[in-house]
């Protein structure tokens, strides 16, 4: 990511990154805030957009994937913050459409994503896309899967205050990212990331359209890489 974000600089371009959140990426996010620090990374050409928020939280809640973001990485780098973006989470249902359009535009506008950063959740997921999801959708607004809100209760202090939707750019969206890493670690993502790498390109399991990019990556700890053949 600092090659790319260099790299670009150097020949007056920006670089567009699509950012994740959850626990995976944090260390990333560390050895990005360091390079900042410690060797001059500057931010200052850096567009980002990420895949989803949480629908019926405010920016401010503890939370939210605005809050997490600020906390975990923009608050400690140079990006500006006109050049931040996320899905709201306040978004009025009728105005939900209109929104993930929006979304859409900013993206393309911004000239389409360089760099796509990726978790995988226990359904599969990238962004917010649970099973069912088209490898054509678009940013839309989600169910999440009972076991999605399953693994966000702890943090929520309990299932019942787990938002029941979000907002995610869809499977189509991440797709046409011009590079996508995904991040997995520990045994309890074994299986799914099997199914992702190993198992047939299906929308019941969204990471495993990445099959098909021409410049998809997984990044694997030996815990999750603990069931691939
Ligand atoms: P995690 O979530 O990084 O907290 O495991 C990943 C995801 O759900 O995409």
């Amino acid at each position: 990511m600092a090659e790319l974000i260099r790299s670009r600089a150097s020949q007056g371009l920006t670089t567009v990154l699509g950012l994740a959140t959850g626990s995976t990426p944090l260390p990333l996010y560390q050895e990005l805030i360091r390079l900042h620090r410690e060797e001059a990374l500057s931010f200052e050409t850096v567009v980002t957009f990420n895949l989803d928020e949480y629908l019926g939280l405010e920016r401010d809640h503890p939370e939210s994937y605005w809050t997490f973001m600020h906390r975990n990485l923009f608050d400690h780098i140079d990006v500006s913050a006109e050049n931040i973006h996320l899905p709201s989470g306040t978004v009025a249902d009728e105005d939900i459409e209109s929104h993930c359009e929006s979304y859409e535009e900013a993206i393309r506008e911004a000239g389409g994503i360089d760099f796509q950063l990726l978790g995988i959740g226990r359904t599969g997921h990238i962004g917010f896309n649970e099973p069912g999801s088209s490898q054509f959708s678009r940013t839309r607004r989600i169910h999440l899967d009972p076991i999605t809100r399953q693994d966000a209760a702890p943090s929520f202090g309990g299932l019942e205050n787990v938002p029941t939707h979000a907002i995610t750019m869809g499977c189509g969206t991440i797709l046409e990212a011009r590079r996508i890493v995904l991040l997995a670690w520990g045994e309890k993502k074994a299986s799914i990331v099997k199914e992702a790498i190993e198992g047939p390109i299906n929308d019941q399991v969204s990471a495993s359209f990445l099959q098909d990019h021409d410049n998809a990556s997984f990044y694997l700890d030996p815990g999750a890489a603990a069931e691939l053949k």
